[in-house]
């Protein structure tokens, strides 16, 4: 890097960054995710969970998954003290769950359909994969937790379809009018683009 672009590069991590925050949320919510919940359960058997877009991969080999949390939610607390906590990957049918999840109240469970996963965590049954997970890390980043699972094991469903969220929404997956030989019914995997693989590239 030149030494004006290390000077702006410093510049850069030294001043306050001044920008609005709505248009900041609005350019992240240009990023289509698919949903979570993430769940834990304290000492006292109380069930925790938080729907969460935040979930992504971070390593197959050891294998690691993260998700961020806010600080200012209440079920920081018992997610950093819980040594244990599951992810379940929410189906296009289940955007009702999510919604549940997304409120703090202590009801969340109460009426929803879930199983306890052999790790102790609640997790949401029909959902599209779950993931049962140590907590492995947890740095804070700003305003949130940034916490990381080793996956001790997981599960997922062969077919249905995610809960996407997008521009503050929820969506549904539709066929890539680019690819026109995927738009069938079957559910059909795109190759990566150019053989590329995200995990084995390097
Ligand atoms: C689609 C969607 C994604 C969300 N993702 C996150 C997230 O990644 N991290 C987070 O802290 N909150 C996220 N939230 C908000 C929490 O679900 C919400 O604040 C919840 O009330 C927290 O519960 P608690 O206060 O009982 O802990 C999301 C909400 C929605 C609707």
């Amino acid at each position: 890097m030149s030494a004006a672009g290390q000077k702006i590069g410093q510049d850069i991590m030294q001043e306050p960054v001044v920008f609005d925050r709505r248009s900041f949320r609005d350019a992240l919510a240009a990023f289509a995710t698919g949903v979570t919940v993430i769940s834990t359960v304290r000492d006292n058997g109380e069930r925790i969970g938080i729907t969460a877009n935040s979930f992504g991969s971070v390593s197959l080999d050891p294998p690691l998954v993260l998700f961020s949390i806010a600080k200012r939610a209440h079920s920081l607390a018992g997610f950093l003290h819980a040594p244990r906590f599951a992810v379940s990957v929410l189906a296009s049918d289940q955007g009702a769950v999510s919604n549940r999840f997304a409120v703090s109240s202590g009801e969340k469970w109460d009426g929803t359909d879930y199983s306890i996963a052999e790790n102790g965590c609640p997790i949401i049954n029909g959902a599209l994969a779950s993931f049962e997970c140590d907590r492995h890390a947890h740095h804070e980043a700003g305003d949130h937790v940034i916490l990381i699972g080793l996956v001790r094991r997981f599960e997922r469903l062969a077919t249905g379809e995610p809960l996407m969220f997008f521009r503050g929404s929820y969506r549904a997956l539709a066929p890539n009018a680019e690819f026109p030989d995927y738009a069938g019914n079957e559910p059909k995997v795109l190759p990566p683009l150019n053989g590329f693989d995200p995990w084995t590239s390097g």
